[in-house]
């Protein structure tokens, strides 16, 4: 169990962080957004979630993970995980809503210069907390932490290390939402990745990571998957 001081230093911590990023306007991210989106959830969190930056919904309400992709995510969390979403901690490499064209209508992934002014914030929160697991949705945040030529259809599932903590990319919200939602085969996949999540977490006493560099997969599961398996319905 960690200690409520420590759980207040990291508050405070978080705190002071989100003061250093100000009235941020260090990209042109800036000049668009309602909100910023800091990132939120519980400083003690054993499984961090990292998106790729606010949409609509996100910034206009200034919590990460609100809108549709929000809600498939949450039930991810509290229906297929059997946590509190309050319990883990949320966040976004960008923390300003990206936009096709800076028209503020269409979403799009933070481009090279916006993750370089911002990425830094992201890190920062990841040494304060320092989750038993980090779980990165899609490319963007997954290129980001790992710096990993593969896209996410070669990446996800597997685990990878950030500054030693165990890292599983698996597939964003929003594009299972895209391809066929409940529908669709990423579903099962998503779930797959989850439960290896939730195994590592029950198990994470015994299963001590090797130390090795960045990047670099640790671990290939070992689980088969059964095809008649239950999938909790998410959404
Ligand atoms: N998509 C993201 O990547 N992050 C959010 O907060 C919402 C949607």
């Amino acid at each position: 169990m960690k200690s409520d001081t420590m759980s207040q230093d990291k508050a405070k911590l978080l705190e002071e962080l989100r003061a250093e990023i100000g009235d941020c306007r260090r990209c042109k991210l800036s000049r668009t957004r309602t909100n910023i989106v800091f990132g939120e959830g519980n400083p003690e969190a054993r499984v961090m979630f990292i998106g790729e930056g606010p949409g609509r919904d996100e910034d206009l309400q200034s919590r990460p993970f609100v809108g549709r992709a929000g809600i498939l995510l949450t039930a991810i969390i509290e229906k297929g995980m059997k946590m509190k979403r309050e319990d883990v901690y949320i966040a976004n490499v960008v923390k300003c809503r990206p936009t096709v064209d800076m028209a503020f209508v269409r979403d799009r992934p933070p481009d090279e210069e916006e993750t370089a002014a911002c990425g830094g914030f992201l890190k920062k929160q990841i040494a304060i907390i320092r989750p038993n697991v980090i779980v990165t949705l899609g490319n963007p945040s997954t290129k980001f932490l790992l710096g990993l030529k593969d896209g996410i259809t070669k990446a996800h599932g597997r685990w990878f290390l950030y500054e030693g903590i165990p890292v599983l990319p698996t597939y964003h919200p929003s594009f299972v939402l895209r391809n066929g939602g409940d529908a669709s085969p990423l579903k099962k996949d998503v779930w797959e990745d989850i439960k290896k999540v939730l195994a590592r977490l029950a198990g994470e006493e015994k299963a001590e990571l090797p130390h090795r560099a960045q990047s670099e997969v640790v671990i290939e599961s070992p689980e088969e998957k059964k095809d008649d398996e239950y999938i909790p319905t998410l959404f």
